[in-house]
């Protein structure tokens, strides 16, 4: 089964967008910046992250309406399983790091403003709220990188080891057949 156009864009600028978001939120965090400098990348952090929500909210819905594709490989089913669950993963992660930063910035009474081109309005403080967020935030955010190096490590491990069309699929939308030929696919 070939990999549509729609969705080989989505992955593919959400993944870019996810990889930077975490690198950057992980500088914001650990990068040992001033205050003063570090305001303003929060205010960039903050606005990327709510068009993050909204492409994202449309490609995982997306996603959801079509189903996965079947898998290029025969592979063992601990490593099916192991697959869905990592996808399954990374689509909740999508959602959930720029519902968690929108959810302890707006219940601490701040607004959310998106480059100044609209903003999402503070509420009355909710404490428990923020902090739970916060942690949903840090903890999924850690988690989340740790599952997109499996991922990528799995991504490299069809490519270079069982030589198996599944990278090549997810950039061409075509699923070659493998050198020795195991692989039936259409080739659309
Ligand atoms: C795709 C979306 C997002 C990703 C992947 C992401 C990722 C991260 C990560 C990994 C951290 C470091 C966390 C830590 O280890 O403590 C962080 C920090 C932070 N994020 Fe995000 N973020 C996203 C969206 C947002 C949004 C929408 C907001 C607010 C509206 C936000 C606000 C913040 C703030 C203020 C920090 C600094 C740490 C703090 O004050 O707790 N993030 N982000
Ligand atoms: C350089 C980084 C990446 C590479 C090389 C890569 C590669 C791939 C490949 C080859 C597939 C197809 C798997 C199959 O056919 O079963 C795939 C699927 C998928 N990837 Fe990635 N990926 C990367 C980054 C990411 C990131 C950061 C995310 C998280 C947002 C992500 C989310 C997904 C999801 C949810 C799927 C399942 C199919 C779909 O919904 O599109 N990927 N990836």
């Amino acid at each position: 089964m070939h990999y549509d156009f729609i969705s080989r864009l989505n992955h593919w600028i959400i993944a870019i967008a996810i990889i930077g978001m975490l690198l950057f939120g992980l500088y914001l965090e650990y990068g040992g910046l001033e205050r003063e400098a570090r305001r303003p990348l929060i205010g960039v952090h903050r606005s990327v992250g709510v068009l993050v929500l909204i492409y994202g909210a449309w490609r995982v819905a997306w996603r959801v309406m079509r189903g996965f594709p079947e898998p290029v490989s025969t592979m063992p089913r601990w490593q099916h399983r192991l697959s869905k669950w990592v996808h399954w993963s990374l689509l909740s992660g999508i959602l959930i790091m720029p519902l968690s930063g929108i959810g302890f910035t707006i219940f601490r009474g701040r607004d959310v403003s998106v480059f100044g081109w609209f903003s999402i309005p503070g509420v009355a403080e909710v404490p428990w709220i923020v902090a739970m967020s916060s942690a949903i935030h840090q903890y999924v955010g850690l988690g989340l990188c740790t599952i997109v190096v499996l991922h990528i490590a799995a991504a490299l491990k069809h490519h270079l080891i069982d030589r198996d069309p599944t990278l090549t699929r997810m950039i061409s939308g075509r699923a070659f057949p493998a050198s020795d030929g195991s692989v039936s696919s259409d080739n659309q």
